[in-house]
């Protein structure tokens, strides 16, 4: 029986034609800046993403590090969402690591940073206060594409006030593909921008980091720092290349599927579910029936995570009829909990 694993987009097995580029990649030394793979695909995203350069790098986490000590020196600031994969998942790499301070922000429901907010929390040019640098946006935030009127006006803010722009694009391409729109509408409007390879993507390792020819310039200098520097990585990038070569319009089926998730779970009273945008779902149950609901599908091999609001990702790995297989079971559960009540 297949298992269907809607924890994460990050579960994808590579296909056999990223296996096949994967295995014929040439190789060399990328420390030396050698490996013609790792070359290409930095190029190629910088490219797609409209900017001078790109770095790549192990992981998105990796990735947005070297964004934030790059952008900002010790004792220094940066503005980010209280739920940013930045701030709340990332072990506080900013502050142990860079010496960055974080100022959190509520995300507002769209999953943008009210820039009237932003604005209270910049501090005054005074020794008492970290001096504020760096505005970071993640986009998808929580599955929720951000307006692209509101990058402008975050862009436009920004620069008024002599802040830097990052975006943890982890899943940007998701929220391009959904806004229909060259990925350039969305990354144009900021100086560095991370962006997953090994989420919807479907590659098995890999972010890029892309920003001008400078700020990638220090971002390099970090991941030596940080023990980034990866030797014949052309074997992992390959897989990157076929991944933005292949991977991106088919997006769509994931946010499809999505819908259809959403869709099928909003007939279960004992559920509540948002309505789906991208590749996530969030549907609500009894915190206490979460663990029962976990054991109940891992029985029938499929895998969820999840306490009381359970999110549900879609993926290269799952289909139309996962999702069918996937319902029926959450039905039967609730059916079976409404008669033993
Ligand atoms: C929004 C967001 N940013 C960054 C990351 C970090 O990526 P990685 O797991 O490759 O370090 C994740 C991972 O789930 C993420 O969801």
């Amino acid at each position: 029986m297949k298992v269907i694993d809607l924890r994460s987009d990050t579960v994808t097995k590579p296909s056999q034609e990223m296996r096949a580029a994967i295995a014929a990649a040439e190789v060399g030394d990328d420390v030396y800046g050698e490996d013609p793979t790792v070359n290409r695909l930095e190029a190629l995203a910088a490219e797609k993403l409209g900017k001078e350069a790109a770095i790549y790098v192990c992981s998105g986490t990796q990735s947005n590090l070297l964004a934030l000590m790059s952008h900002c020196e010790r004792g220094d600031e940066y503005i980010v969402g209280q739920q940013g994969h930045t701030y709340k998942y990332e072990g506080g790499g900013a502050a142990v690591l860079g010496s960055i301070q974080p100022q959190p922000l509520d995300y507002e429901p769209d999953g943008s940073l009210d820039l009237a907010k932003v604005e209270g929390a910049i501090k005054p040019d005074d020794p008492h206060f970290a001096r504020t640098r760096l505005l970071c946006l993640e986009n998808t935030q929580a599955g929720k594409p951000l307006p692209l009127d509101y990058l402008k006006r975050a862009r436009d803010f920004t620069s008024s006030r002599g802040l830097g722009l990052h975006l943890d694009g982890a899943r940007v391409f998701n929220a391009a593909v959904h806004q229909g729109v060259p990925v350039t509408e969305v990354s144009r409007h900021f100086d560095s921008i991370s962006v997953c390879l090994s989420k919807g993507l479907g590659a098995p390792v890999g972010s890029v980091l892309c920003g001008s020819k400078d700020l990638i310039g220090r971002a390099h200098r970090w991941r030596k720092v940080v023990g980034g520097g990866m030797r014949q990585a052309g074997l992992l990038a390959a897989a990157g290349i076929y991944a933005l070569e292949h991977n991106v319009e088919g997006l769509a089926k994931d946010h499809e599927n999505a819908k259809a998730l959403a869709a099928g779970l909003s007939g279960i009273d004992s559920v509540k579910v948002a309505p789906a945008q991208t590749n996530m779902v969030y549907m609500t149950v009894e915190t206490q029936r979460s663990a029962r609901l976990r054991d109940f599908m891992k029985e029938r091999g499929i895998l969820i995570s999840g306490q009381g609001s359970i999110r549900l990702v879609t993926h290269l790995d799952i289909d139309r009829q996962d999702i069918d297989r996937f319902v029926g079971a959450v039905k039967e559960f609730f059916t079976a909990a409404a008669k033993a009540a």
